[in-house]
C-alpha cells in the first residue's frame, strides 16, 4: 500500500470510496452478526487510513464518509464494567430426584430437618443484565460477561421501556437490580420476517435475537428491536429492605420493575414438583421462551448462611426441562484432536431444527460410545439438545439403516500427525502420543494460550494462529513474544552480516503496518500477566479458569506452585477445596513432562507473572493459616464452618500435620485432637473459633 503522501488526487478519491464501502460493510456485519469477519485491529486500521487521507485531501471528504457518521458512534468494542458483586450462574439439574437431593443438601448444610421454603421462578431463556441505580437514578448497565467483568450496555438498556429510569423515593441509595433481557416469541418471529424481506441475518432463536439486539454498539438498533425484561435478583445494595426473596419481588413491583407473575413460593418438595409440572404444561403457551425453573431459598438469612461455591450459590439451583429431540441423518464421522491429544469423534449431521436451534454436528464422545450404539455413517439417528450442552445422539434407528453400511473403525493413529494413538487401561479416551509435535495439539494449545480468559491477545485469532503455525512463524507460546523482533528485516540493520529478510507481516494479505503494530502492542502489554491467567493459559488438562484461580489463591506465586509440583506429591493439591484426586494427578503429571517445563521456561524469559494478591479477608487472625476441623460442631455444620474459614483467608485441610496452624475441636473429637497435642499444634474450641471470625 502507498504512503498517504504519495497518493495522487485521483487515487485518493478512489481509495476513499473503497474505504467508505468497506467500512460500511464491516459496520453492517458487526451490527447484524455478533461475529464479524474483520478483526478490531483491521477495522481500526481502515478507519485510520480513511482519516489520514481525509486530512490531506479535505475537499474529497465524501457525503457518506465513515468519519462523518454521527450518532452511530462506531466503537470498536464495548467498554467494560467490573461487577461490584460477581454475577454468578446456577448449577443445573434435570430431574425431580436431583432437586430433592439439592433440597436435602441445603438442609444438611443448615443442619435442620424442617422444611425450607423455596421461591420457584421460571428460568427465562435470555441473557442477564445488571442495572445500577444511584439515588434512585439509573446510572449504568452491564451484561454478565464472565461474571466478574461485563460489557457496558448502559445506552442499550436505556432503550428498553420496561426498565425504569427513575425510582420512587425511599429506595436504597445504591441499588443494583439484575434480571433477564429476552425477546418475546411474537417479536422474534416479526423480526425474522422483516430480516428475511430485507435479506438480513435470520436469528436461530429468541435468545440469540435478544443477545444480538442488546449487544449492539449502536444503541439505535437496540431501540428498534423489541426487548423485554424480568427482574429477579440484586447485586450491590446499600440497605437491604427485605428478608425474603418474596419480599424482594414485592419491592421490585413497588419500584416499577416487571416481575414474573409465575414466581411462586413452595413450602416443600411436593409443591415444588406440582409447580414444575404446571410450568411444563403451560410452557408452550407462554409468550416467551423458558428453559426450566429456578429454585432459591426464600429466606435471605438462610441464603447468607449457605453462601457460595466457586461460581454458583449453594442456595439456588436450576431445574432444566428435559432435552428436545429430532430425527436426522449422519453424513460423516470425523475424529478431532484436541489440545490435550484426546481423539474425539464428531458426527456431521444433515442440519435439523432441534427445539428452535439448527444442529449440524453432534459429539460421539469416544470410541466405546460409537461401538456401544453401533453408530455408522449414513444412519438415521435421534439427536437431542439438553441445556447448553453439545448435541448428542441418543438412538440409532436400525430399521432405517442403509443396507451397505459398515461399522465405524476408530483410528489407532492420530489423524493429524500419524503418531500412535493409545488408550490407557482405565481410560475411555484414546490420545495422540505426538505431544507438541502433533500439529493439532500444538495449534489447539496456541489458540488456548491467546484466548480471552488466557493471554487475551487481540489480533491473534484462531485463523491467524492456524496460518502462522502452518508457515512455521509460531510453534510454541514463547514464539509469540519474539514475533516483533523476528519481523524486522535484518537487511535494515547496517551491522548485520546477512541480508536475511524479517517476517514482514505487514506485507501479508489482509495486514498492514497499523494492524501489525497493533498486534505487537497487544503482545507487549501481555509481558506482564496475572497468575490465574498464566496458569489457565498453560492448558493443563482439567484446569479451567476457576481452578486456575484456586491454584493462584493457594500458592500466591508461580514459583511456589512449581516448587510444590516438583515434589510430585498431590497431597497439598487435594487439600484445596475444589480440587479432586484426578485433577491433582493431571496437574502433577503436567509439571512432570519435560516438554511442558520447556514451554514454561521459555515463556518466563519474556513474561513476568504477577504475584496473586488475595481479595479475601487478609487481616483476620485466620488469613494464611491452615486449619483442621474435628469432632461435632454445635454452632455450625462442618460445611458451613469450612466455608467461613475460607472466607477469612484460611486453608482448610482434612488431616493434622506439622503444617497445621489450628485444629478446631468440637464434641467427641478423636484421633485428630490427639495428633494435634502430639505435634504441639494449637487447638481452638468452637467458641474461640467464633471469636476469631467476629
Ligand atoms: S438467578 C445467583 N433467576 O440463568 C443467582 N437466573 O444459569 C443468579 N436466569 O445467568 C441467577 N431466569 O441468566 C436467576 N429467575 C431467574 C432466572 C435466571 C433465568 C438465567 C440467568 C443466569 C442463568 C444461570
Amino acid at each position: 500500500m502507498k504512503e498517504v503522501q504519495e497518493l495522487s488526487r485521483e487515487e485518493a478519491a478512489k481509495e476513499l470510496a473503497e474505504l467508505a464501502a468497506k467500512i460500511a460493510k464491516a459496520d453492517n456485519e458487526y451490527y447484524q452478526n455478533d461475529a464479524p469477519d474483520l478483526t478490531d485491529a483491521d477495522y481500526d486500521a481502515l478507519k485510520h487510513r480513511n482519516a489520514q487521507i481525509e486530512a490531506l485531501f479535505p475537499d474529497l471528504i465524501r457525503a457518506d464518509s465513515p468519519s462523518k457518521r454521527v450518532g452511530s458512534a462506531v466503537l470498536s468494542r464495548f467498554g467494560k464494567i467490573e461487577h461490584r458483586f460477581p454475577m454468578l450462574s446456577l448449577g443445573d439439574v434435570f430431574s425431580i430426584a436431583e432437586v430433592e437431593d439439592f433440597v436435602l443438601s441445603v438442609k444438611r448444610f443448615l443442619n435442620t430437618s424442617e422444611n425450607i421454603a423455596f421461591m420457584a421462578e421460571p428460568k427465562i431463556d435470555g441473557l442477564s443484565f445488571s442495572a445500577r441505580y444511584e439515588n434512585g437514578m439509573f446510572v449504568s448497565g452491564a451484561t454478565r460477561g464472565d461474571g466478574i467483568v461485563g460489557e457496558d450496555i448502559t445506552e442499550n438498556l436505556k432503550t428498553i421501556k420496561q426498565l425504569p429510569q427513575k425510582l420512587p423515593n425511599g429506595v436504597p441509595n445504591i441499588l443494583e437490580v439484575r434480571g433477564e433481557v429476552y425477546m418475546a416469541k411474537s417479536d422474534f418471529f416479526a423480526l425474522n420476517e422483516k430480516s428475511l424481506a430485507e435479506h438480513k441475518k435470520i436469528f436461530a432463536n429468541p435468545r440469540n435475537a435478544a443477545a444480538g439486539s442488546l449487544r449492539q454498539l449502536n444503541p439505535q438498533i437496540t431501540a428498534e428491536r423489541k426487548l423485554s425484561i424480568w427482574a429477579y435478583t440484586w447485586g450491590e445494595v446499600s440497605e437491604h429492605q427485605w428478608q425474603t426473596q418474596e419480599q424482594f419481588f414485592d419491592k421490585l413491583k413497588e419500584w416499577g420493575f416487571p416481575v414474573n407473575p409465575l414466581n411462586k413460593v413452595c413450602a416443600d418438595i411436593t409443591q415444588i414438583e406440582e409447580n414444575f409440572k404446571h410450568i411444563m404444561e403451560i410452557r408452550a403457551d407462554l409468550p416467551y421462551d423458558i428453559d426450566g425453573v429456578v429454585y432459591k431459598v426464600n429466606s435471605i438469612d438462610l441464603q447468607n448462611r449457605l453462601g457460595f461455591l466457586t461460581r454458583t450459590p449453594r442456595w439456588a439451583i436450576a431445574h432444566k426441562f428435559p432435552a428436545e429431540q429430532a430425527l436426522t441423518r449422519i453424513n460423516n464421522i470425523r475424529v478431532q484432536v484436541g489440545r490435550t491429544g484426546a481423539l474425539t469423534p464428531v458426527a456431521d449431521l444433515e442440519p435439523v431444527n432441534v427445539g428452535g436451534v439448527i444442529v449440524s454436528h453432534a459429539t460421539l464422545h469416544n470410541e466405546d460410545e460409537i461401538a456401544r450404539k453401533d453408530i455408522r455413517i449414513g444412519d438415521m439417528v435421534v439427536v437431542q439438545r439438553a441445556g447448553d450442552v453439545i448435541p448428542q445422539i441418543v438412538e440409532v434407528k436400525l430399521d432405517k439403516r442403509p443396507l451397505n453400511s459398515l461399522p465405524f473403525v476408530f483410528p489407532t493413529v492420530c489423524p493429524e500427525c500419524g503418531a500412535h494413538a493409545i488408550r490407557e487401561e482405565d481410560e475411555a479416551i484414546r490420545r495422540c502420543t505426538g505431544g507438541l509435535t502433533c500439529p493439532a495439539q500444538a495449534k489447539e494449545r496456541l489458540k488456548h494460550f491467546v484466548s480471552k480468559d488466557a493471554f487475551d491477545i487481540v489480533g491473534l485469532g484462531d485463523k491467524v494462529v492456524e496460518e502462522f503455525y502452518g508457515e512455521g512463524i509460531l510453534h510454541n507460546p514463547a514464539d509469540i513474544f519474539t514475533l516483533e523482533e523476528r519481523n524486522q528485516s535484518k537487511a535494515d540493520d547496517l551491522f548485520a552480516f546477512s541480508s536475511e529478510k524479517g517476517l514482514e507481516l505487514e506485507k501479508r494479505e489482509g495486514w498492514g503496518k497499523l494492524s501489525v503494530s497493533n498486534l505487537f502492542a497487544a503482545i507487549r502489554q501481555r509481558r506482564k500477566i496475572s497468575l490465574p491467567r498464566f496458569i489457565y493459559a498453560l492448558g493443563i488438562p482439567q484446569v479451567g479458569s476457576a481452578t486456575a484461580l484456586l491454584l493462584a489463591k493457594n500458592y500466591g506465586t508461580f514459583d511456589n506452585l512449581q516448587a510444590d509440583m516438583c515434589t510430585r506429591e498431590t497431597a497439598k493439591l487435594v487439600a484445596i477445596d475444589g480440587i479432586g484426586g484426578e485433577m491433582a494427578k493431571d496437574i502433577v503429571e503436567f509439571f512432570g513432562e519435560e516438554h511442558n517445563l520447556r514451554v514454561i521456561r521459555e515463556l518466563r524469559k519474556y513474561v513476568a507473572v504477577e504475584e496473586y494478591v488475595n481479595d479475601e479477608i487478609t487481616d483476620s487472625p485466620l488469613s494464611g493459616k491452615t486449619v483442621v476441623f474435628t469432632g461435632t460442631l454445635t454452632k455450625f455444620t462442618r460445611a458451613e464452618a469450612k466455608a467461613i474459614a475460607q472466607k477469612f483467608g484460611a486453608k482448610v485441610a482434612g488431616s493434622v500435620s506439622a503444617h497445621t496452624d489450628y485444629v478446631i475441636i468440637g464434641a467427641d473429637a478423636g484421633s485428630k485432637a490427639k495428633k494435634a497435642a502430639e505435634l504441639g499444634v494449637k487447638t481452638l474450641s468452637e467458641e474461640e473459633f467464633k471469636e476469631m471470625i467476629k
